[in-house]
């Protein structure tokens, strides 16, 4: 039975906790030489926490981002590959959702990408951060509503639409909350095949609406916003609905962590590292990087 330690037992750590026992795995203390670490802790404290676990020969999930900073995210990169036979799976469980699977497998079959828009339009509160300080310190969490809330649909619009090669865009603090991080950003990015993608995200909006990307192509329109709608252009449309969270989490956290965490769990078996290693994560953390550092 696979012995699993939890480091990090705060709002995320419920999510894992259910995909843990749906898995029938045994939850030990970190003392009990466990088989995989979850890392569930704030941003700062996730390279630490991984190198630690993998010296001690476990296997890591680690939440996202991979650090708070490219810096301290790199030494994890690093530091991996002194561990071939140690998984490390990062939690952008986003990837699993179907309307996402779906329309990566359809992309290939519907022509050249022209573009793609998206929006990230959450509430938190000034309560949020007061609630777990971390999150409103740049010191500790590398930043806000980019590499806290908006990095999932941004490693979306890398994924779906192809590699980015330039980033423009401005991240601000407009919500008049006592933080020293950004509440709200736009951005551009260029991507490798000619399509651009424009993303806005705030979590200064009134309540938490649902993420929206929508990408053209030159035969139909993908829109992603739960359930995904393909607007063909002789006017068929077809729409693939969402699977529902069945576990105990906030719903715009999605469904699909008990299917990452399965994924990764199945990974452990064979040779393969996992396909959302740090160097994968990697990628949004970087888009995000080259925002902040436009800013400063
Ligand atoms: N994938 C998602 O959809 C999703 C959703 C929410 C949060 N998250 C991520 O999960 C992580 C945790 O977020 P949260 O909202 O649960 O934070 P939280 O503040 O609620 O919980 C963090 C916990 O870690 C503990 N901790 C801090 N340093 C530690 C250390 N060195 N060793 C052991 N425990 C330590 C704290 O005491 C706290 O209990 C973050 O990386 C966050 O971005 C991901």
């Amino acid at each position: 039975m696979t012995r699993v330690a939890v480091v990090g037992r705060g709002d995320v750590s419920v999510v894992h906790l259910a995909a843990i026992e749906k898995l029938g795995a045994k939850l030990v203390g970190a003392g009990e030489q466990p088989d995989v670490v979850h890392v569930c802790t704030p941003h700062d404290q996730h390279v630490p926490v991984a190198i630690e676990a993998l010296e001690n020969g476990a296997h890591v999930f680690l939440e996202k981002p991979v650090a708070h900073t490219v810096a301290e995210a790199e030494r994890l990169v690093t530091a991996a590959k002194r561990f071939p036979h140690r998984k490390v799976g990062v939690c952008l469980q986003n990837r699993y959702n179907t309307a996402s699977e779906v329309a990566r497998r359809r992309l290939a079959d519907l022509g050249e990408i022209r573009g793609a828009s998206a929006t990230v339009l959450w509430h938190r509160g000034q309560s949020y951060y007061r609630a777990k300080p971390w999150r409103g310190a740049k010191a500790r969490s590398g930043g806000g509503v980019l590499i806290n809330q908006a990095i999932h649909t941004i490693d979306l619009l890398q994924w779906l639409v192809g590699d980015v090669i330039a980033v423009t865009g401005h991240a601000g603090r407009y919500s008049g909350y006592d933080i020293d991080v950004e509440d709200t950003a736009g951005l551009i990015l260029d991507h490798a095949n000619g399509a651009r993608s424009v993303l806005f995200a705030t979590v200064a909006n009134a309540t938490d609406s649902p993420v929206t990307i929508e990408i053209v192509t030159e035969k139909a329109t993908l829109s992603l916003r739960g359930d995904l709608t393909i607007s063909h252009e002789d006017g068929t449309v077809e729409v693939i609905p969402e699977r529902r969270a069945s576990t105990g989490g906030r719903a715009y956290w999605g469904a699909s962590h008990e299917l990452i965490i399965a994924d990764f769990y199945r990974s452990l078996a064979g040779p393969e590292p996992f396909w959302i290693g740090p160097a994968e994560a990697l990628r949004s953390q970087q888009i995000i990087d080259a925002v902040y550092c436009q800013n400063h």
